[in-house]
């Protein structure tokens, strides 16, 4: 199995065949970036960042940052050798092997579904909180708004209904084909800067910014603890979840126009740009509301999305604090006396919050679309509707399982279950990368990541660092996930691997791909 490994050429030669149309440029693909990054990660968890971190949160944003640059730097290597979609799956097929390919594929499964899912619960409370609270005066009973208690949701809860139906609402466009376009796409990226920029003017400017606010700057020091997931490298390991999304890009390589030279520019650039706003959005919000984390006994913050910390927020001291909210930028506005500019944020959430549910969505099709292609799942699933053209089949799964997941768990902790699937393919790519510089150094590099042979390794690091800081909780689900997949793998995928079955390049290679939303 480790064995089975896809030759490179092989991979290129079914891409050129089956080639999509190649119209994206470099502006185009950064915009795509950005547009599938920037969501529930700085519009919601920065309330969990806070109550992780205090205005440490800052930092917890750098670090994340970081970590993300030097893994899209191994990713924009990989991606512009072998621009084909499939992301960390296909490089993996084709460096270590099937097995440790479908563990990714499997794990990819855990970054885009559940990122899903995550952000249907981010959209959900902007849904309740901006649009039926503050417009339409309706008050939605925890019991419609948030999952059982017994899985991390709110005293009173049930179901998280909006989560619900945006997820399926979402689902049912992608199956009737609604692409999002890249007008639509700009449009969103577009209202996303422009409440971000407003965000910031605003807060750096209002006079209740201090910067005694920032004091004490880590309450819960740099590291809370293995398995806590406090301190500043807990709260990098959950808010890494903002970042999420950016290996979007290299998915579309396959429909960009000189790809060797765009996709890197596409990634490295909407990456940088998101870590220096979050950074400064992090200041706009702890300098003026304050950000330091509601403390439990001994002097740790109460776990972010606890039974504990929830009853602390009930309590009327508690109630304005930034670390309560659910929808963390809009009521920072509206605490400093800006109303109705907080409200438009909300509004600007609601719109744009479904739009990265779709690309997470999409993003999961077209990995289960890559993995039924190579013959390890079934290839029923990616079976065209006859009608509407699209996968319907397995975007209906995944949309089930997005709803499902939104339905029934809170943000925090599918965040952090997601990134610690993220965490493994990134980590996964940058062994790639060092596999392929030894193994085929002479093939053409369009982009070479300067010092790889510390950026790859200080990748791997990274990754690794910030998976043992995260609850233990997710840490423990990729392991089970993991083991689960494993059995799938040498139930049904091992035996019709095409690979194995030596029909590389056959028939299945012509399928054709859905295109990238946004572009
Ligand atoms: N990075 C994306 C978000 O923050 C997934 O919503």
């Amino acid at each position: 199995m480790f064995a089975r490994v896809k030759s490179l050429d092989a991979i290129l030669a079914t891409a050129e065949k089956k080639s999509l149309h190649r119209s994206l440029g470099a502006f185009q693909l950064t915009l795509l970036g950005i547009g599938s990054v920037i969501g529930t990660g700085i519009f919601v968890l920065t309330a969990a960042g806070a109550q992780k971190a205090g205005p440490g949160l800052m930092l917890a944003f750098a670090i994340a940052g970081l970590i993300c640059i030097v893994a899209a730097l191994c990713y924009a290597e990989i991606a512009s050798m072998i621009p084909v979609a499939g992301s960390a799956y296909t490089y993996s097929y084709a460096t270590v092997g099937e097995l440790l390919a479908w563990t990714v594929g499997w794990a990819l499964i855990m970054e885009y579904a559940i990122a899903g899912a995550a952000v249907s619960v981010g959209w959900s409370g902007y849904f309740s909180g901006t649009i039926l609270d503050q417009f339409f005066h309706v008050h939605l009973p925890a019991a419609l708004s948030a999952g059982p208690l017994v899985l991390g949701g709110a005293p009173g809860g049930f179901i998280n209904l909006p989560a619900f139906l945006i997820a399926g609402l979402v689902t049912c466009l992608l199956i009737v084909g609604t692409s999002e376009s890249a007008k639509v796409n700009a449009v969103l990226v577009m209202i996303k800067v422009v409440a971000l920029t407003v965000f910031i003017a605003l807060t750096l400017t209002s006079p209740s910014f201090s910067a005694a606010k920032f004091n004490p700057f880590l309450p819960a020091g740099m590291f809370g603890g293995f398995g806590t997931g406090v301190g500043a490298v807990g709260a990098a390991a959950t808010i890494f979840f903002a970042y999420v999304g950016f290996d979007a890009v290299s998915t579309a390589a396959e429909e960009t126009i000189n790809p060797q030279r765009n996709v890197p520019i596409g990634l490295i650039g909407s990456l940088l740009f998101c870590t220096v706003f979050y950074i400064v959005v992090a200041a706009g919000a702890v300098g003026t509301l304050g950000g330091q984390p509601i403390m439990g006994p001994g002097g740790v913050p109460f776990p972010a999305g606890s039974e504990e910390l929830a009853r602390q927020c009930a309590l009327p001291q508690y109630a304005k604090e930034l670390v309560c909210s659910k929808e963390a930028l809009a009521h920072v506005l509206r605490t400093i006396g800006f109303t109705k500019i907080g409200n438009m944020l909300g509004v600007a959430a609601f719109l744009a919050l479904p739009s990265v549910i779709l690309m997470l969505i999409f993003g999961q099709t077209r990995i289960f679309f890559v993995m039924s292609r190579d013959g390890l799942l079934p290839e029923r699933l990616s079976k065209v509707h006859p009608k509407f053209r699209t996968p319907h089949i397995m975007t209906a799964l995944t949309g089930g399982l997005v709803a499902l997941g939104g339905a029934f768990f809170p943000v925090g902790q599918l965040a952090d279950i997601s990134n610690a699937g993220t965490l493994y393919a990134f980590m996964m790519v940058a062994v790639a990368l060092l596999v392929l510089r030894s193994r085929d150094p002479g093939r053409k590099r369009h982009f070479r990541v300067p010092a790889a042979w510390l950026v790859a390794p200080a990748t791997i690091i990274g990754c690794v660092f910030l998976f043992f800081n995260l609850p233990y909780q997710a840490m423990l689900f990729l392991p089970g996930w993991g083991l689960l997949g494993l059995v799938v793998y040498f139930l049904y995928s091992r035996n019709h691997s095409h690979l194995a079955r030596g029909i590389e390049g056959s028939e299945a290679a012509e399928m054709p791909a859905p295109p990238t939303p946004g572009t």
